[in-house]
């Protein structure tokens, strides 16, 4: 039996806390799914688990959002909280504990953690005058005007009083923890990364501000409110009980803490490696054991990012295909730590290759084959031929591969390994045709061969999904009562017990994960054991489902348009929770976890809210993902009315394309037509004139994910040099042109009235650079 008393019996994994200032996009959810994954598993080997989840909710990036929404920071947090919430509850994830920075218990968990740094002498005040990159919550190295380092925007000048933390006393200890802790931190391009950054020297951080309010206050000098990330950090500890001083708290504090796993996105891991050990030392607290760093999901342009606009949600995915085929996707697609891109196609060929075609239908044919040819009773097998030695073998080898690879967050090659005991299954099937009697064999012995092949291709059955369990949990919970075997989670407990108990002498197991491989190979179905009904588990996508998928998203995107034109900063929810009341109510019938839905007629049906409910979510709904980019849209953007001769019209005043007068039809365009222009705020980072051309500047913009050159025919109405730092809006996806020798890529917008000067369109807001105009 495990011992509940050994630390290998324990595991507190983390994902990060997800910001708050926009809505869940897929790059949440594999952070999440894949903790999900592994806390499943550790769970399944009897390992007492707590699995981490929860919003960061402070700061000044969070105030702005609101502010820019029309509500309080209170309101407009406790939105977007909830639809992470409840998002990952109708993706099935089993977080044990959600924690949100601005509830009592963190609040004074950070209090607590700040006042203890400062007693030790770890925090002193002082003042700060430099670049703060509040879209990171990061403070930035460099003169006014520097670019932030990691998200490419321009960062602001602050110059406050702080309170600042040693960090520079802790150079040499983290190297030396580094060192002494060699898988603390990974992969390795992160351990490389973290190492060279403190080798570079580490100067003392500011972990406090004054310049906002909606923050923890410092107790005692409450103009100042503790830096964001020194509060978000803390939740690791704080959701345990730290600093509570209620006996039992600190008693669930001691058993779970050091974390075992923090698991993080590659771009935070200077906070997390960096920043976090060091305040933990300085507390006098253990810092956690190790910290892993996934890779980005790309789309479209790059790093899925709700600022890019190149968004894709996971209930999209969940709509139409399941959400165990989304972390099928994740897990097999993406080698663990590394960026990897999604794309519709892929995905829909992953699921019909590997689960439709794959698992799916191995599990189907056996299971209707054990109904037709035995009744749904499980036959003898009877004495094994070097056909089924070699399928043993094939199993033997897999679940020693397995395990291994995905305890070491190999994902990817862990199921890989699996879908060759998958492949190999099939191919012993089709090769044995229990369904086909040769003339020549005797009707006794065909029988045998039947019952000899499908007992044993149960078995390999039996063996993938205990394996694959984490990962497709619910396909797997519905194929393990097919194959009659009950309530999966029970019996993989049961193989961890299998697993030790018998006695092996010198070689008798010592660890849970060991154990449990062991009993996997011995947990055989027994023979008279009576299958369940067989029930379809990844109906085959057809070919329109990436369209449908794209369709759900566009459909979406429209919503969120029409919620800015009719409810200005108001967000209109396609989905939202009904778990958590705070947020509004659903307006699509809620979704199963995990239930594929095919029927066509479901297409669009996502988020049509009639006219005056979207008035009415509006009002009611605090912003949310609309905001991100809606909120720097003028009133109406789609809406208005078309140009004609006395209102002043949005003109192209570029090289690239002379503006001509557009006739639209009397009903308008599509919005598939207006989708087609990709509108993206830029900022102009260079401009000069063109040589020999009166009209044309020469323009360098950044898009916040790229910077590109456009001509545009403004020279005589604006001095370039004033140009300089504007925020304007440009055509992103117009082909680039030659002109004058130079390439021209994209066209600023600008307004004017018939043969006026044009006005160069812009916001009022801040506003992200790349955000796109929807
Ligand atoms: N609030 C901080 C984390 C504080 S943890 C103490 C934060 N929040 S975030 O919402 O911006 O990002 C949360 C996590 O989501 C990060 O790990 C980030 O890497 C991850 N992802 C956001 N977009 C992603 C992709 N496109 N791909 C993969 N992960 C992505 O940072």
């Amino acid at each position: 039996m495990t011992n509940p008393d050994t630390s290998s019996a324990r595991f507190y994994l983390t994902t990060p806390i997800y910001y708050v200032n926009a809505r869940p996009h897929l790059g949440h959810a594999y952070s999440t799914i894949v903790c999900d994954a592994i806390a499943r598993r550790k769970r399944a080997l009897g390992i007492e688990t707590r699995f981490l989840t929860g919003t960061d909710e402070h700061g000044q990036k969070i105030e702005r959002s609101a502010e820019l929404a029309g509500r309080t920071p209170a309101e407009f947090a406790t939105a977007i909280s909830g639809e992470f919430r409840g998002l990952w509850d109708r993706l099935g994830l089993s977080y044990d504990d959600f924690i949100r920075t601005t509830e009592d218990r963190h609040i004074r968990g950070v209090q607590h953690l700040f006042a203890t740094l400062r007693d030790r002498g770890f925090i002193y005040k002082g003042s700060y005058t430099g670049q703060y990159c509040v879209s990171d919550e990061a403070y930035v190295d460099g003169p006014p005007g520097t670019v932030c380092p990691d998200c490419g925007r321009t960062t602001e000048t602050v110059s406050e009083e702080n309170y600042f933390f040693k960090l520079s006393a802790f150079e040499r200890k983290l190297l030396e923890f580094y060192e002494a802790n060699p898988g603390f931190m990974g992969p390795e391009s992160t351990r490389r990364e973290v190492v060279s950054f403190v080798r570079g020297g580490l100067k003392d951080l500011s972990v406090s501000r004054t310049g906002f309010s909606w923050g923890i206050p410092v107790l005692g000098d409450e103009k100042h409110v503790i830096y964001v990330w020194l509060d978000a950090l803390a939740n690791y500890i704080t959701a345990l009980g730290y600093g509570s001083g209620d006996p039992v708290d600190q008693a669930r504090f001691e058993r779970f803490w050091p974390a075992d796993l923090h698991l993080i996105g590659k771009e935070i891991s200077r906070f997390h490696c960096v920043y976090w050990p060091a305040f933990l030392m300085a507390a006098g607290i253990e810092p956690p054991r190790s910290v892993k760093a996934n890779g980005w999901l790309l789309f479209d342009q790059g790093k899925m990012s709700k600022s890019k606009g190149n968004i894709v949600r996971a209930e999209t995915v969940q709509e139409v295909l399941g959400a165990d085929a989304l972390r099928y996707f994740l897990l097999r697609e993406i080698p663990f730590g590394q960026d990897g891109g999604f794309s519709f196609e892929a995905l829909v060929q992953r699921y019909n290759g590997d689960l439709a075609n794959g698992y799916g239908n191995l599990v189907s044919r056996v299971v209707n084959m054990v109904h037709k040819y035995f009744g749904g009773m499980v036959p003898e097998a009877g004495a094994e031929t070097a056909t089924e030695a070699a399928l043993r073998e094939c199993a033997v080898r897999t679940i020693a591969a397995f395990g291994p690879e995905f305890d070491e967050l190999n994902f990817s090659e862990a199921l890989k390994a699996l879908w060759l005991l998958v492949a190999e299954t099939d191919g012993y099937l089709t090769a044995n045709a229990p369904w086909k009697r040769p003339a020549d064999r005797p009707e006794a012995e065909h029988v045998e061969h039947q019952a000899r092949v499908l007992a044993t291709a149960a078995e390999s059955i039996r063996i993938v999904t205990a394996l694959v369990y984490p990962i497709l949990p619910d396909s797997a919970a519905k194929v393990w009562r097919q194959l009659g075997q009950g309530a999966i989670e029970d019996a993989l407990k049961h193989y961890v017990d299998l697993g030790q108990v018998l006695p092996r002498f010198e070689d008798n197991p010592v660890t849970p994960e060991e154990a449990f491989l062991k009993g996997v190979g011995m947990g055989r179905i027994e023979a008279g054991t009576r299958f369940g009904e067989p029930a379809p588990l990844f109906p085959r996508a057809e070919k329109d489902a990436v369209e449908r998928m794209q369709k759900i998203e566009d459909q979406n995107n429209l919503n969120v348009v029409q919620a800015a034109s009719v409810g200005g900063a108001g967000m209109i929810h396609s989905e939202t929770t009904d778990a958590h009341p705070s947020v509004p109510e659903k307006t699509t019938p809620p979704t199963t976890p995990n239930a594929p839905r095919v029927p066509a007629s479901r297409q669009g049906t996502t988020s049509v809210v009639p006219q005056k409910q979207q008035n009415l979510a509006g009002a009611l709904a605090p912003g949310g993902l609309s905001l991100e980019n809606a909120s720097s849209i003028p009133a109406s953007p789609v809406a208005a009315p078309l140009p004609n001769t006395t209102a002043p019209a949005v003109s192209f005043p570029n090289a690239n394309m002379a503006a001509e007068p557009q006739s639209a039809s009397p009903q308008g365009i599509a919005i598939d037509d207006f989708a087609k222009v990709d509108l993206r705020v830029a900022q102009i980072l260079a401009a000069e004139r063109v040589p020999k051309a009166d009209k044309l500047l020469r323009l360098e913009v950044d898009l916040g994910y790229e910077k590109r050159q456009i001509l545009a025919g403004i020279a005589q109405y604006y001095e370039p040099e004033k140009l300089i730092g504007r925020k304007i809006v440009i055509v992103a996806n117009l082909a680039p042109r030659k002109m004058r020798g130079l390439e021209s890529n994209g066209m600023l917008l600008a307004a004017s009235l018939e043969g006026g000067a044009p006005v160069l369109a812009g916001f009022l807001e801040d506003v992200p650079l790349g955000a796109r105009l929807k």
